[in-house]
């Protein structure tokens, strides 16, 4: 990236500002002062220093949204706003992308990456990461409606789905049930659903594979995941 935008990405200021602090010989690059915007830099790789210091940037980050209605679950969007316009800056700056796709009406566990490799692991079919929802649905099911569900349903395009696992939250009449998935195909949960007659009014992932949402995240926020949570993501899958 060029160290023009690098500078300003990470908050030094206007463009205006940045140049001054270019001309100045702020910026150093492998040793190097670097006075030119236009020079390209990789923040993973130099060691760069504003003013002496040197700046701590790591190859990945790992983040843990929980993602709130409303945004999509996109890196960026013409018209609609995406989860990563909720990132802070610094870390926007590693250029995180979602971990598979929420809908926008969805809310919960989203994960965000740069690091691809664990992201293909898991949204790999093969890997059968196991996902879990929390489902309001708009009315009970009815006998054998769970074992269907759980046995697999046959979607509105002929797809049947793979075994999953449902519980009821507040009794079988209730219209709260989680649902456990291994797969992740276009409105899945809603179709599976829709498959035994029900609409699902509110959706939120509570779970991918190890890695559970953390209650104290407000709805819009997020944090880092923990090294322990980073190790049992990779271990998993
Ligand atoms: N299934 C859905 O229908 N929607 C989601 O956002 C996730 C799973």
């Amino acid at each position: 990236m060029r160290s023009d935008k690098l500078l300003a990405n990470m908050g030094y200021g206007s463009r205006k500002e940045v140049k001054k602090l270019l001309k100045k010989g702020g910026l150093t690059v492998n040793g190097e002062k670097v006075t030119d915007g236009k020079t390209h830099v990789n923040p993973q790789e130099d060691e760069i220093e504003i003013f002496g210091e040197t700046i701590d940037y790591k190859p990945f980050i790992y983040l843990m949204m929980n993602k709130p209605q409303g945004v999509i679950s996109a890196t960026e969007d013409r018209s609609e706003e995406t989860v990563v316009d909720l990132l802070e800056i610094e870390d926007a700056l590693y250029e995180p992308f979602p971990v598979g796709r929420l809908d926008k009406d969805t809310t919960g566990l989203l994960l965000l990456t740069n690091d691809g490799k664990l992201a293909h692991q898991l949204t790999s079919p093969k890997k059968k990461v196991e996902k879990t929802y929390r489902v309001h649905i708009d009315a009970p099911l009815q006998d054998g409606n769970k074992d269907a569900l759980e046995q697999g349903v046959i979607l509105d395009d002929g797809y049947e789905t793979k075994p999953a696992r449902l519980e009821y939250v507040n009794g079988e009449r209730g219209t709260l049930v989680k649902l456990t998935i291994t797969e992740g195909k276009f409105h899945q949960v809603k179709r599976m659903f829709q498959a035994r007659g029900r609409n699902v009014i509110a959706l939120k992932r509570e779970s991918m594979g190890p890695l559970l949402l953390d209650p104290h995240l407000d709805p819009g926020t997020y944090r880092e995941l923990t090294d322990e949570e980073i190790a049992l993501l990779k271990n998993d899958s």
